[in-house]
């Protein structure tokens, strides 16, 4: 009957209706701190943040941390120990910021003659990394640049391993973050992404009330600035689930992805191989 919507028709507009809120969904997805409206303010926001937290990084990490991300910077960098330790191989720790992550990488090389790099868009980071690589000299000593994630000035196909702790999640474009990564990596290559996650049951509750409430206002009262440890909780909250996440890397070309959580998934790590 004219008029009248067939039981076929109401079908085919059910399912559409179903895959809309799909469809329309922001393909997109990154940091956004609050006020920024697209992806360079997202970006130029993270970066002012970090650059302002600068001088009390380190201290805070440690403190609201309890020391345990050593271990998770030591853990990373053990688990690619096969890669780390072959005379020759080329690095690349991104959003390096004070280069923890990339002197766990370098500790791990040891005597091996292994490169590595370590890159951050925050001028200030960076200086506090070089101040602490010249205490240090190892025998694999970073090397340091000062570049965008998502635009680095290196030849495609270039590294042996990329790694990003605690970075990744602050990029303005995950999906640009992961095609970058790729690019990067020749044929072989493997990449490491240490990030928070979001535990879950009782400890998840516990710690959620330490992550959102404590860790926010301790970090603004040492840090004297109070936005970057209230963004910290909800850049966590944002970060896609260990499922999706594996889903992207896997869409980019990533292969034998996985995730391990550390200390009942407070943190992980992501890997997958670059296999052409
Ligand atoms: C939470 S800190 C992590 C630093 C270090 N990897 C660690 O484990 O302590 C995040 C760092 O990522 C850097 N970062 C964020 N987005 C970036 C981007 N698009 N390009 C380069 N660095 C970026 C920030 O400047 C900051 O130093």
């Amino acid at each position: 009957m004219e008029g009248r919507k067939s039981e076929k028709q109401e079908a085919t507009l059910t399912s559409l209706e179903i895959l809309l809120p799909e469809i329309t969904k922001p393909t997109v997805i990154g940091a956004v701190p609050s006020g920024a409206s697209d992806q360079s303010a997202a970006a130029r926001a993270v970066r002012e943040m970090f650059t302002s937290i600068a001088p009390r990084y380190n201290l805070l990490n440690h403190v609201l941390s309890f020391n345990v991300d050593r271990l998770w910077w030591r853990r990373t960098a053990g688990t690619f120990r096969h890669v780390i330790s072959c005379p020759g191989a080329r690095i690349l720790d991104l959003c390096c910021g004070t280069g923890d992550m990339t002197f766990a990488l370098a500790a791990a090389a040891g005597k091996s003659g292994s490169q590595i790099l370590g890159a951050d868009f925050s001028h200030a980071m960076l200086q506090r990394a070089a101040a602490k690589g010249r205490e240090r000299r190892r025998s694999s000593a970073p090397e340091w640049i000062e570049a965008d994630a998502l635009r680095l000035p290196v030849p495609s196909n270039h590294f042996h391993l990329v790694t990003s702790a605690f970075g990744f999640r602050n990029l303005a474009d995950y999906d640009a973050g992961l095609r970058e990564i790729f690019r990067l990596l020749r044929p072989g290559g493997e990449c490491g992404i240490l990030d928070f996650g979001e535990p879950k049951g009782l400890l998840g509750a516990i710690y959620r009330v330490y992550f959102k409430r404590v860790l926010p206002h301790v970090g603004a009262v040492v840090s004297g600035v109070k936005g970057p440890y209230a963004y910290l909780p909800a850049s966590v909250e944002r970060f896609p689930a260990p499922e999706e996440m594996i889903a992207r890397m896997k869409a980019v070309g990533f292969q034998q992805v996985s995730w391990t959580p550390y200390t009942f998934g407070i943190a992980g790590l992501y890997r997958g191989k670059k296999i052409l």
